[in-house]
């Protein structure tokens, strides 16, 4: 009976896989607003550097890991992938359960596959500071982490909610070198717009995106990083599911169902995507993207092209969205609090190859609680939303009694989200419910573009 199925750090996968190689249909391509035809490259250039870029659009399959991004993935990869025992037990499922541990990394979660790789290609590329947002902090944390591993300058702009839910969160980044101030705030000219009107506005993802791109395009040598969304942070993402898919074989096993949760999609396709290659190629398997009902990109929102932040200074992304107007409620899952989702994430949903659910916050803590209690492991409030779907599939093959396989991301650990856990016990969580007429009401300015 084996709990943990490591993998030696001599087969860490050497190549990311990228499913842009294996779509029935491309992806459309992003559009300049101006004009509404596909991006020029040039224009990203003064926010992204060329090396990520040339990513963004690669349809390449595999695509090398550098040495030096590998170097630094060891700290603490391969990550172990679990069997959740005490999980099945207490639910008496006839299911087979595993997670993999991504909360293993020195920030908790699983953001710094990308953020490792994203300040590497910065500093090869000559950027010498960059400059991000950050809900939950998690993001944040994750590349001060890794801006202070190669030697670079880092700004973040902190969803004030979560700045103020989570100050442990902004230790950290600090601890780790980083400038952390919340948002929005009085240093660009989109956030002081906000900042004045109320300098206690709780901020959005999509109000946070503009400031740092704000200041990136102002600033000398300095680049923007995204933490999801975009192609080539899904792409370094992947490593999760390789990892996964070599430690399952070597079990001899293959999962029926992958369940991961979604703010902008890149832990979700980053375990999901290496077994979607399969499915795509004929073989049967559930995948389920579990996203917060008070912010129902996936399961509500109209597939669009939108811009990617609030002030309008992305191109336009073809996605599943609800607007870049939108502010959420302050759930505890700040991480999952964006209006948008990653078009790849998107397109396989619109083309069925991925289900997708929606859990009030309530019910994901409930999960959440369930899992500390059996497996031991306190989760993030975001990874709960994926619990939640584990314990509702897990329930589900009960009451059929098949000998199913589930595998889910834990994709990053609570300890710093106590303060969430503490509300939750008392009590004082409220569920908010998009309502269809709400979204509508968001959604209506978007006709005005192309249909992707
Ligand atoms: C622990 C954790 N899980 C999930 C997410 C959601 O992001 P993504 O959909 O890009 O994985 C976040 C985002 O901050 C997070 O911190």
């Amino acid at each position: 009976m084996e709990k943990k199925i490591p993998l030696p750090e001599k087969e860490i996968p050497r190549f990311w896989y990228n499913i842009q190689a294996d779509l029935k249909n491309p992806l459309p391509p992003p559009l300049d607003p101006e004009t509404m035809t596909p991006i020029d490259p040039e224009k990203l250039s003064r926010i992204f550097p060329g090396n990520l870029i040339e990513q963004e659009t690669s349809t390449e399959r595999w695509i090398k890991i550098p040495e030096e991004v590998i170097e630094k993935l060891l700290i603490w990869r391969p990550t172990p992938l679990y069997r959740a025992y005490s999980l099945e037990r207490y639910l008496k499922t006839p299911a087979r359960i595993y997670y993999k541990y991504e909360a293993m990394s020195p920030p908790g979660s699983h953001k710094p596959n990308t953020a490792i790789a994203q300040a590497y290609y910065n500093k090869v590329y000559g950027t010498r500071r960059l400059t991000t947002e950050t809900g939950a902090g998690q993001w944040g944390s994750a590349l001060a982490f890794a801006c202070n591993q190669f030697g670079l300058e880092l700004k973040v702009y902190m969803v004030r909610v979560s700045y103020n839910q989570k100050p442990y969160r902004r230790i950290l980044m600090e601890t780790w070198g980083a400038k952390c101030v919340p948002s929005p705030s009085a240093d660009t000219q989109v956030g002081k717009k906000y900042y004045t009107e109320d300098p206690n506005h709780p901020g959005s993802l999509g109000i946070a995106i503009s400031e740092a791109i704000e200041d990136a395009v102002n600033s000398k040598d300095t680049k923007y990083s995204l933490g999801s969304v975009l192609n080539h942070v899904l792409l370094h993402q992947t490593i999760i599911g390789l990892e996964a898919k070599k430690q399952l074989e070597s079990i001899h096993e293959y999962p029926h169902i992958v369940i991961g949760c979604v703010g902008g999609g890149s832990n979700f396709a980053g375990l999901s995507f290496p077994f979607l290659c399969d499915k795509i190629n004929g073989k049967e398997l559930r995948v389920i993207a579990c996203e917060p009902s008070s912010c129902p990109t996936l399961t509500k929102g109209p597939y669009v092209y939108d811009f990617g932040d609030t002030a309008e200074t992305t191109p336009l992304l073809p996605m599943h969205s609800i607007g870049h107007r939108f502010v959420p409620p302050p759930i505890h899952a700040g991480g999952l609090r964006y209006h948008g989702m990653a078009p790849l994430v998107s397109l396989l949903v619109k083309e069925g190859m991925v289900e997708a659910k929606a859990y009030p916050q309530n019910s994901t803590f409930a999960a959440g609680l369930i899992f500390a209690k059996t497996e031991g492991f306190v989760p993030a409030p975001e990874t709960n939303h994926a619990i939640a779907c584990v314990i509702e599939e897990a329930k589900k093959l009960r009451e059929t009694g098949e000998e199913k396989v589930i595998l889910f991301n834990f994709s990053g650990h609570g300890i710093i989200d106590l303060s969430a856990y503490d509300s939750y016990m008392a009590k004082k969580l409220e569920d908010y419910v998009l309502s269809d007429e709400e979204i509508r009401m968001l959604v209506k300015d978007l006709d005005k573009f192309p249909r992707p």
